[in-house]
């Protein structure tokens, strides 16, 4: 009975709390999502508990236009020019309580709220992450080189019993693999294609945050301060010691390497602290590390969760479309004839790969956002018609972007074919459109270490072997629609076929 009363008590001040934010006029000629939305976020709150923020944003604008109301200062954005391009540039901070509410711990570069401090951590980061170092990178062949032929091994076996495979939890494997060995170095580079205990650690882990992020982003205060209670219970203390001492000693073990690294044979550890130590010469050495360390559980996250779910949709997407297999096989026996350029080179100029690679970006980016922004204090203007004034609160969704159905044409269709039939300015007009990795300041630091991880892991796969969807598979292979947006099975399973 009391828990009733204090629950209902809770609810009333969260309505009252929720109408008394200013209801700013400046926003009265916008349409609106509903006709709450300019007194009170909850139906946006309530859109997002029930899992229901991509199919509205999408259909709203499609009905409403570019630019849609759905709080009293919240407003969707849906086009490139007068849009995207406007609200993420750098003149627009990320909006400190939604970057807050997503995270637990602060003090990495996706988190940072201010300019300054991101524009500092970036200038450290942003040299190993570049399209040239990436394709060069004499650590990441080698790191490549050793999950494609564990990942052969692999395939081989699946292929010669015909079993059915998960080729979700794999391709995480496979992703985990590489990004230990590329922040820590090849020799200490998990694997977990073999030995899978600690990515079932880290699923674990994942999932239990991805929860969390989910009531934590749905409830709008007073309710997130009792989310994050419920939040700091430990998820899986096993699992999380295990994880801890694994990083802690990868991090203990690169620094002693250090000092007598050859610069073929860095890793991103090296890079960064050797950077931060120059940004920062008076830090202790254990502070350092506990920075270098937060920073790189993300990029070991992001490229185990949004890399593996984008990994796997494409073989699931690929089991679909015999045809489009073939002619990726077709592409990929091109490799075969000499050359004198890399094989990260060759792959990264393949029509074909990255039609299959863009398309499958676009129907299942991993992180479809929003990533909501704070229109600073001149205001801005969108669409070219609506003024907007400072402290509101705008947003992009890639979903709402890739499914409008202007530059993509039937969007719901994974269809590659469009990106190689087109003309040039058509497919100019069309990537400007795609948004899987954000854009502007904030863009996605991983984009081309992605790009190159995903391609080769691919060639390895579909040079020799075919996949299949697996008849006796029912599960739901839709994405959750979350931040990070998995498989709603947990699950992707195909069959394997070795070619002659
Ligand atoms: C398919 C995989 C990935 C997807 C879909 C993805 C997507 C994104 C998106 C949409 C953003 C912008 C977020 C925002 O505006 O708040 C972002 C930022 C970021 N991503 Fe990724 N990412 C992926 C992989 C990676 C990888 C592999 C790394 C690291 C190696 C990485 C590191 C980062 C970092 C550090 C930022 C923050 C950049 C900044 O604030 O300047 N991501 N990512
Ligand atoms: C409402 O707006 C005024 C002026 O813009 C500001 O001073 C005040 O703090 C705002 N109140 C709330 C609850 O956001
Ligand atoms: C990291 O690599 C070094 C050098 O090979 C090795 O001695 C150490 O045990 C490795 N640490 C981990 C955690 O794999
Ligand atoms: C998002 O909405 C589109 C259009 O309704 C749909 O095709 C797609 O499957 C949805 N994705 C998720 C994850 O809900």
């Amino acid at each position: 009975m009391l828990a009733v009363v204090v629950g209902l008590a809770l609810l009333v001040s969260w309505v009252i709390a929720s109408m008394h934010r200013n209801h700013s006029s400046g926003l009265k000629d916008i349409p609106n999502a509903h006709f709450s939305v300019p007194y009170s976020r909850l139906w946006l709150l309530s859109l997002r508990w029930r899992k229901m923020e991509n199919r509205s944003r999408i259909h709203l604008h499609r009905r409403l236009g570019p630019v849609v109301r759905i709080g009293p200062r919240d407003v969707s954005v849906n086009c490139i020019d007068n849009g995207v391009r406007t609200i993420y540039s750098s003149k627009f901070d990320k909006d400190a309580s939604f970057y807050h509410e997503l995270f637990d711990k602060t003090g990495f570069m996706v988190t940072m709220i201010g300019n300054d401090e991101h524009r500092k951590r970036k200038r450290m980061l942003s040299y190993p992450y570049s399209n040239s170092y990436i394709l060069n990178s004499q650590t990441l062949d080698s790191v490549l080189s050793r999950v494609s032929r564990r990942l052969g091994e692999g395939i081989a076996e699946w292929a010669r019993i015909g079993t059915s495979v998960d080729v979700y939890q794999q391709a995480k494997c496979c992703t985990l693999d590489v990004a230990s060995g590329w922040l820590f170095g090849r020799e200490n580079a998990t694997d977990t294609l073999r030995d899978p205990g600690f990515e079932n650690d880290l699923a674990t882990l994942a999932s239990v945050a991805s929860k969390i992020v989910s009531v934590r982003t749905s409830f709008g205060w007073p309710i997130s301060y009792f989310a994050s209670l419920i939040g700091n219970g430990e998820p899986d203390p096993d699992a999380t010691g295990r994880w801890q001492a694994w990083l802690t000693r990868v991090i203990t073990d690169s620094h002693r390497r250090h000092p007598t690294k050859s610069a073929s044979a860095a890793s991103l550890y090296d890079h960064f602290y050797d950077s931060f130590k120059a940004a920062n010469p008076d830090m202790s050495r254990n502070e350092v590390a506990s920075f270098i360390a937060v920073e790189c559980d993300d990029h070991l996250s992001a490229t185990h969760i949004g890399l593996g779910t984008l990994l796997s949709y494409t073989m699931y997407e690929l089991s679909r479309d015999p045809d489009c297999q073939r002619a990726l096989r077709k592409e990929l026996l091109t490799l075969a004839e000499p050359s004198d350029r890399s094989l990260a080179h060759r792959l990264a100029n393949l029509p074909v790969l990255d039609a299959v690679v863009t398309e499958t970006m676009r129907t299942r980016a991993p992180c479809p956002g929003p990533f909501p922004r704070v229109v600073p204090d001149s205001g801005c203007r969108l669409a070219g018609k609506f003024d907007v004034p400072g402290g509101t609160v705008v947003s992009s969704s890639a979903w709402a972007l890739h499914f409008n159905p202007v530059p993509f044409p039937a969007p719901e269709k994974w269809r590659p074919g469009r990106w190689l039939e087109a003309d040039e300015n058509t497919v100019a007009e069309m990537r400007k459109w795609i948004w899987t990795f954000g854009s502007g300041a904030r863009v996605c630091i991983g984009t081309h270490f992605s790009m190159r991880v995903m391609k080769e892991l691919l060639a390895t796969i579909y040079m020799d072997y075919e996949t299949a969807l697996d008849d006796g598979f029912t599960g739901n292979v839709e994405q959750e629609d979350a931040f990070s947006a998995a498989p709603l099975a947990g699950c992707l399973k195909l069959r394997f076929r070795r070619l002659t």
